[in-house]
């Protein structure tokens, strides 16, 4: 049975922003027990089951947290500056991965036909794992479906109950649905607290343990403490689990991410997830350790046996990605040097990568400014609760390596028109 460690300073506010419901406090689920009406008959049935869900929207609107999805177009507009998309290094629409993405649909078709374990693996994919495994510095990867089911598939193989995660209080939402999911005991220390890892860990109790955290945090854009992560993991004999969603291709030379960058991509005792959707430009995920780790992963990761293999498509576009970032290596630098100048700009803080945290605090001043840049040509991202914890409502403004300086100086002028400042 999944439990929840008290042991360490959580700060309730943040702690589990990801997600609508806490995972601090996580409850059982039950069946609720029914009652029978008098007489002893079926319950009437009510007259719409969904009904609640008018009630719970407006509340939403009354918050200022609908969420409308908006049309884009199929070709880039050149009147309209991308700086909300995660396409890091521009890479989704650069030639060779277009070509490898129809290359590969071509060659194997336009899916996996079913999990890789049913239907069998192609040399495409094992191709896709090494050419991963060396770039990011590790001995093996396992590629799956999403960033998502990546997080999910390697952290309910790796823990489970008896076991113990610790888990950053602004971890994304995949991992705090991992951690729920591998029914181990979870321990959220207050973001990026080093000591409060290590009070976790010393307080015991526990069969094996993990300390789980983004290298770049997807929201906030800074760096985990991964030196200090490590060192507290080894002296605990608690392995490190580090997402790499937002430090592949951005971090560290050629983009080979915040690990390499820290000297711990082939640590024994270090685990890399990533994501081939953000700085690759396309789709998918894929988790990197040891050899030992893939052959686990293949037999017992949920999400990897019981998904459909990645499509070729996905495949084909991270193998050209992959060729371009080894051809390019300059572009991680550039994508880095723009994200300082964005944050230049607003008064954010220096990111650690390609992501630009400018909060604004509540939620309807926050979607006001966005609207406001977009009216004027520039589309910047707007992230409220639940995705980030209340009172932070912010602009979240990514940097793409092929921003140009005339680009810069067009998005200098729409900030000071939308009074996009950092408070
Ligand atoms: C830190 C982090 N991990 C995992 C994911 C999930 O990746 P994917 O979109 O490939 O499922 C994301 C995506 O937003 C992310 O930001």
């Amino acid at each position: 049975m999944s439990r929840t460690l008290a042991v360490v300073t959580v700060d309730s506010a943040t702690a589990n922003a990801r997600s609508a419901t806490p995972a601090g406090r996580e409850t059982d689920v039950s069946v609720a027990k029914t009652t029978s009406p008098p007489g002893g008959g079926r319950p009437a049935p009510a007259a719409d089951p969904l009904a609640w869900l008018a009630d719970n929207e407006r509340d939403r609107r009354a918050a200022g947290l609908r969420r409308a999805l908006r049309p884009r177009a199929a070709h880039p507009t050149p009147a309209l500056i991308d700086l909300a998309g995660n396409d890091y290094l521009g890479l989704g629409r650069h030639p060779a991965v277009v070509e490898g993405a129809a290359r590969a649909a071509r060659t194997w078709g336009a899916g996996s036909t079913g999990s890789r374990l049913v239907t069998g693996s192609t040399t495409l994919h094992e191709e896709l794992e090494q050419a991963l495994a060396g770039h990011v510095g590790f001995p093996a990867a396992l590629v799956f479906s999403s960033g998502y089911t990546a997080n999910l598939g390697c952290l309910t193989a790796l823990a489970g109950p008896g076991d113990l995660i610790v888990s950053d209080a602004l971890n994304h939402a995949s991992i705090v649905d991992a951690c729920r999911l591998s029914r181990a005991t979870v321990a959220i220390t207050p973001h990026g607290d080093v000591d409060a890892v290590h009070a976790a860990l010393a307080a015991g109790g526990w069969r094996r343990a993990l300390v789980v955290t983004e290298s770049v945090f997807s929201a906030d854009g800074d760096a985990a403490p991964l030196a200090r992560l490590h060192a507290t993991a080894r002296a605990h004999g608690a392995l490190l689990v580090v997402d790499e969603a937002h430090g592949l291709g951005v971090v560290g030379p050629g983009g080979r991410g915040a690990l390499w960058a820290a000297g711990l991509a082939s640590e024994p005792d270090v685990v890399a997830t990533v994501t081939l959707s953000k700085a690759l430009g396309g789709l998918g995920g894929a988790v990197l350790g040891p050899v030992a780790l893939r052959d686990h992963l293949v037999d017992t990761a949920r999400t990897f046996i019981f998904d459909t293999g990645l499509a070729p498509a996905n495949v084909g576009a991270a193998l050209g990605a992959l060729t371009v970032l080894r051809e390019q290596p300059e572009l991680a630098a550039a994508v880095r040097a723009r994200a300082a100048q964005l944050a230049a700009l607003t008064g954010a803080p220096a990111p650690a990568a390609a992501v630009v945290s400018v909060v604004i605090g509540d939620p309807e001043p926050a979607v006001a400014a966005a609207a406001a840049c977009l009216a004027r040509g520039v589309a910047v991202g707007c992230f409220r609760p639940p995705t980030v914890p209340a009172g932070t409502s912010r602009l979240r403004l990514t940097a793409r390596a092929d921003l140009t300086d005339a680009d810069l100086r067009v998005v200098t002028e729409v900030f000071a028109a939308a009074q996009v400042r950092a408070r």
